[in-house]
C-alpha cells in the first residue's frame, strides 16, 4: 500500500491552437500528493492546473511523462482506480426543477450507489434539509456543495476539485472550505486547485505551487513558507533615518513601510531594541512579520509573466 495518492514525473502537454501556434501548458511537472488530507494545487491562471488534472483523469492525453494514482500507472490502469476517485472538473449538470435530493438519487441509481448514501452525502456537505428544495433555488455555494455531494456518492478515497470556489462569495467559499476540511479529517485525500492562495491556505495540509506548468515549491504550508522569505521584524520608532543607519551598520537590511521599518536578516528583537535604545531611539512597537504563503506565492510566481 502506497502512502502517495498522486504522483507525476516529467508530465508534459502542448496544445496546438487552431492557427497552428503551440502552447506549452504543462512542461515537466513533478507532482506528489500524499494520501490523506487536503493538498492545495496552486498557481496563477494559465499555469496548467486544469490541464494537469485532466491528464490525471484521462480526459486529455499527456505528450510525455508518467503518472500514478494510488500506485497504479495511469491512464493505463485508470479503470482499476477510477472507482476510488471523485472529481469536479467543470460544473456538473443538475436538473434545475428537481430537488437536490432527487438529483442525487438519479445519480446514485446511474452509478449503482445505494440510495441511503444520498442522505449521508447531503449531511456531509451540510445541505441536510435543503436537499428537499429545488436545485434552481440554491445559492452558488449550495450548488457547488451539491456537486461535491455527488462526487461522494460512491465513497471515493481521492477527491479532485478544480477551482471549486470560483465565482463564490465569501460565505460560499467558507462553506466549501469547511466541507474540504471535514473530508481531509476523515482521511480522504483532497486535491484542490486554486489561483487564489488565501482560499486554500487555511485548509491545506500540504501544497504544490506551479507556474508555467512547472513545480515551483511543495511541502507542508510551514515548509513552503519557511523556504521563502527571511525572518523579518516590524519596528515602530520615531526617527527612521537614524534608526536605519544604526541597524544597517549592524548588518541588517532595513526597508520603510509606512510608519514602520521592516528589519530583515534574521534579527534578534532584543538586539534591535538594545541597539536603538543605546542611541536613545525608543521602540514603541515591535512585532515579528509572519511570512505568509501569499507572499511566498507572489515571490515564486513573480516574473512568470502570467
Ligand atoms: N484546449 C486548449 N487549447 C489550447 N490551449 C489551451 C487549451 N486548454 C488550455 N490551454 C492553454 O494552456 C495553458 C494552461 O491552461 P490551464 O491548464 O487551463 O491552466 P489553469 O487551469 O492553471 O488556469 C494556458 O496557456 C491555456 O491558454
Ligand atoms: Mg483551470
Amino acid at each position: 500500500m502506497s502512502d502517495v495518492a498522486i504522483s507525476t514525473r516529467g508530465l508534459r502537454k502542448t496544445y496546438r491552437t487552431r492557427r497552428g501556434r503551440k502552447v506549452v501548458a504543462v512542461q515537466g511537472l513533478d507532482l506528489e500528493v500524499p494520501a490523506g488530507g487536503v493538498h492545495g494545487f496552486l498557481g496563477p491562471n494559465g499555469s496548467g492546473k486544469t490541464t494537469s488534472i485532466r491528464m490525471l483523469l484521462g480526459l486529455v492525453r499527456a505528450d510525455a511523462g508518467t503518472m500514478t494514482v494510488f500506485g497504479r500507472p495511469v491512464p493505463a490502469q485508470l479503470p482499476d482506480v477510477v472507482g476510488r476517485i471523485g472529481a469536479i472538473v467543470e460544473s456538473p449538470k443538475f436538473f434545475p426543477a428537481f430537488t437536490g435530493e432527487k438529483n442525487l438519487e438519479l445519480l446514485a441509481e446511474a452509478i449503482g450507489a445505494p440510495r441511503a448514501r444520498v442522505g449521508e452525502v447531503l449531511e456531509q456537505t451540510s445541505l441536510g434539509e435543503r436537499g428537499r428544495d429545488r436545485f434552481r433555488s440554491y445559492s452558488l455555494g449550495m450548488k457547488q456543495r451539491l456537486a461535491i455531494a455527488a462526487t461522494l456518492l460512491k465513497e471515493p478515497d481521492l477527491l479532485i476539485f478544480d477551482e471549486p470556489t470560483n465565482g463564490l462569495d465569501p460565505a460560499g467559499i467558507r462553506e466549501i472550505r469547511e466541507t474540504m476540511r471535514g473530508l481531509g479529517e476523515q482521511g480522504k485525500t483532497v486535491l484542490v486547485s486554486s489561483h487564489i492562495l488565501a482560499e486554500v491556505e487555511q485548509v491545506a495540509d500540504t501544497v504544490s505551487i506551479i507556474g508555467h506548468g512547472r513545480l515551483l515549491a511543495s511541502g507542508t504550508v510551514a515548509e513552503v513558507i519557511g523556504g521563502g522569505t527571511a525572518p523579518t521584524v516590524k519596528v515602530a520608532v520615531g526617527d527612521h533615518e537614524a534608526a536605519t543607519r544604526i541597524l544597517v551598520a549592524a548588518g541588517l537590511t532595513v526597508r520603510a513601510d509606512g510608519k514602520y521599518l521592516l528589519v530583515e536578516g534574521a534579527p534578534d528583537p532584543a538586539d534591535v531594541t538594545r541597539r536603538l535604545a543605546h542611541q536613545e531611539l525608543y521602540v514603541s512597537e515591535l512585532a515579528p512579520v509572519r511570512a505568509d504563503l501569499e507572499s511566498v506565492f507572489l515571490e515564486l510566481t513573480e516574473g512568470e509573466g502570467l
